[in-house]
């Protein structure tokens, strides 16, 4: 296994991991290790079937189950996965219902999953079919970010808890999305603004999602979360992939964010599956995290 950075502060690429053969106990430290230094990895040539993914992504923790009714899924895509994707059920462009200002929201930075109790820890998104123009993933290592914050931010942050809302958010952007049904599965969550990452840095924690502090009044909560994400944002911290077949990008939602990036799709095919993971193996009784993953 070979691994070469891509970026000056994190994001490497992985060389010669058979994500086909049974993973052993010294693939699962060598790809932890590789993460908690890296935070962003590029298994290249990860051929593999959506069984495969499955298999592989078990090795690192328990799958969340993606949201959205199974009659609104492909057909053949497996119930684990969320299909990123602009396929019908036929394999051909669907024309896209989704109105400008909500899709420029959703390209924001951001974590997976941030309206579940616990975050996720890693999303696994393999490219099956990938455009050969745009549709690149911008990631930010918010290790970093947290490492440049000047230290009077870093003391005024240090025990906040950021309040994410993924409806909250839209409403803050003037923007109605989904149903009241929704609504009432995607809550408010609390998470800490500062978390401690796999290889012991503190990382700053936020994304498009998080519209407010807890405890501070809305417009001051909102301007500090305004701030810290202007901050984190700017291109130094960026490393933007360039997708190519075959490549399976695990990222750790706990110290990265990403945003997806426009492509033509009236006019690529785009088919990328991805698996997520809870942080922990074992969830606390009666906890929401079950419910949801996006
Ligand atoms: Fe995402």
């Amino acid at each position: 296994m070979q691994i070469n950075p891509l970026h000056p502060l994190f994001a490497a690429e992985i060389i010669g991991l058979d994500t086909s053969a049974p993973v052993t106990p010294e693939i699962v430290a060598a790809v932890e290790a590789a993460m908690a230094e890296y935070a962003v990895c590029v298994v290249r040539d990860a051929n593999l079937d959506d069984q495969d993914q499955i298999r592989f992504s078990r090795a690192f923790g328990e799958i969340e189950m993606p949201p959205g009714a199974e009659a609104s899924r492909r057909p053949g895509v497996a119930r684990e996965l969320f299909d990123v994707t602009n396929l019908d059920a036929n394999g051909e462009i669907a024309p896209s219902t989704m109105d400008p200002k909500t899709q420029k929201i959703l390209e924001g930075f951001h974590t997976d999953s941030p309206f579940n109790t616990l975050p996720t820890k890693w999303s696994l998104l393999l490219g099956h079919i990938v455009p050969p123009v745009g549709a690149n993933t911008n990631y930010i290592d918010t290790r970093a970010v947290y490492q440049d914050l000047p230290q009077a931010t870093k003391d005024r942050i240090e025990h906040l808890v950021a309040v994410h809302d993924l409806f909250g958010a839209f409403e803050r952007r003037g923007v109605k999305f989904g149903t009241e049904e929704m609504r009432k599965q995607f809550l408010s969550v609390p998470h800490p603004l500062v978390r401690t990452s796999a290889g012991g840095r503190k990382a700053l924690y936020i994304g498009w999602h998080a519209v407010g502090i807890d405890g501070m009044d809305e417009e001051e909560g909102g301007a500090l979360i305004d701030e810290l994400y202007a901050f984190a944002t700017q291109d130094k911290y960026i490393y933007s992939h360039k997708w190519r077949q075959g490549d399976l990008v695990i990222w750790d939602n706990r110290c990265t964010m990403h945003a997806a990036t426009p492509y033509e799709r009236a006019v690529y095919q785009r088919d990328c599956r991805r698996t997520t993971l809870y942080e922990f193996a074992e969830q606390p009784a009666g906890s929401k995290a079950e419910r949801v993953a996006v």
